[in-house]
């Protein structure tokens, strides 16, 4: 169960504007019910909770298990909105250095390091793999090169029939080079929504397919997505309401932080989601995120005394999976016995508390997203209140959150200095 608090930021605006504030993502809301705002032909993902393709589900969990006997390295190819958001739950419910699941799950085609791929192909080397490649387009330049180079790594470990058959497509359901390709040589396939862009396409197979592989359960995950439906309207809407409010107020950059490390990724994800949706125009907060209580070691010192124009957004995770208690010493050299029998979430939970306060004192409005603890379902819920809260969030500055021109700009330079033809 999703809860929003935005009690600490409420002394940088009046009950008016808050009220407005308000009014207008109401506005933007029904808006993008209705199916009247801007980009509407991408709101797929917003009846998706209960609008699932049963079949394909059906399908994902089948050939997830098939994957799951077959192989035990899976690497997921994917760049941007087809890779954060499975990455991101993967993270979120694994072991931080070890993972009880037997398959092992790596990524390939978010960027265009000559070391990063040197390096992953030679660690498959001696590995039982299967890919799993996704782009809704077909023709992204990072996930291309890699694949063509971990399509001829496979063709060689394995000859190219059983190649085909651990080679999984994610792709348009009719479009581009990954549909010809496997539409020619009979690879299993899956298809992203028309409807759907990238980077609201986690619940779609483009995410499902590897969160299932790496052992979760992707139907909780769902369901959390349905709960949040159901029952993050009132949320959703003061979530956008406030950080719209506070970016009235000079407040640009909004920091996504989090005390429990594996959310890393999900704020990686949030990057994306709120940057590519809401940057354009000369308008979009600046989505930004930090790890603490490990970033307050370096830039703590910013948020705290630096430029005033940030506010922070807090997800909170309210139960850790395990207890650890700070131990006796009897010589108590680091002279933390005062902490004795203090479990170590207790103590992240204070600092959380007190870095609130600090930073709170020193001008950095604070929002908090609270979820009982890390699981499928809460994962799911995660999801779906950031994909429609950022979706009324850019209703209310009156852009499309769903088309990115800006990305074309500098695959446009690359393409001409790389002389690409027709471009
Ligand atoms: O959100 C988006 O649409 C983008 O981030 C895309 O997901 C990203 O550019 C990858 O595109 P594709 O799936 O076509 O390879």
């Amino acid at each position: 169960m999703i809860r929003f608090e935005n009690d600490n930021s409420e002394s940088h605006y009046s009950r008016e504007e808050f009220n407005l504030s308000y009014k207008a993502a109401e506005k933007a809301l029904n808006l993008l019910e209705n199916g009247s705002g801007k980009g509407s032909d991408y709101i797929g993902w917003l009846n998706l909770p209960f609008n699932y393709d049963e079949e394909e589900l059906g399908r994902v969990l089948q050939i997830s298990e098939e994957i799951k006997r077959k192989c035990n390295t899976f690497v997921v190819i994917g760049i941007g909105g087809s890779y954060l958001g499975a990455r991101m739950v993967i993270d979120a419910l694994s072991g931080s250095f070890f993972n009880e699941n037997k398959i092992e799950i790596i990524y390939a085609g978010n960027n265009l390091s000559s070391d990063y791929i040197n390096e992953l192909l030679e660690y498959i080397k001696d590995k039982d793999v299967c890919v799993n490649v996704i782009s809704k387009s077909g023709t992204t330049t990072e996930p291309a090169i890699a694949f063509r180079l971990i399509k001829k790594f496979m063709d060689e470990k394995y000859g190219v029939l059983e190649s085909i058959k651990r080679t999984y497509i994610t792709t348009d359901k009719e479009k581009g080079a990954l549909r010809t390709l496997a539409n020619d040589l009979g690879h299993e396939a899956f298809a992203v929504p028309d409807d759907i862009g990238g980077r609201y396409s986690v619940l779609t197979a483009v995410g499902l397919l590897p969160i299932a592989v790496a052992g979760f359960d992707i139907e909780k995950i769902l369901k959390g997505s349905r709960i949040a439906k159901k029952n993050n309207r009132e949320e959703v809407l003061r979530y956008a309401a406030t950080r719209n409010i506070l970016n009235r107020q000079g407040k640009e950059i909004e920091l996504y932080v989090s005390y429990e490390p594996k959310l890393g990724m999900l704020i990686e994800w949030l990057k994306q989601l709120y940057g590519e949706s809401e940057g354009k125009e000369g308008k979009g907060i600046f989505p930004a995120g930090l790890i603490y209580t490990t970033d307050l070691h370096s830039m703590g010192q910013y948020v705290q005394e630096g430029r005033r124009i940030i506010f922070e957004t807090n997800i909170a995770v309210e139960n850790s999976k395990s207890e650890i208690k700070v131990p006796y010493d009897e010589n108590n050299l680091d002279g933390l016995n005062y902490l004795l029998d203090k479990n170590v979430d207790e103590i992240n939970k204070v600092a959380a508390k007190a870095t609130t306060m600090a930073h709170v004192d020193g001008g950095v409005p604070n929002l908090e997203i609270k979820i009982d603890k890390l699981d499928e379902i809460n994962m799911g819920e995660l999801i779906y209140f950031f994909e429609w809260a950022c979706a009324v969030s850019g209703y209310i500055n009156d852009i499309n959150p769903f088309d990115q021109p800006g990305v074309e700009a500098y695959k446009n330079n690359m393409f001409r200095l790389l002389g690409k033809t027709g471009v």
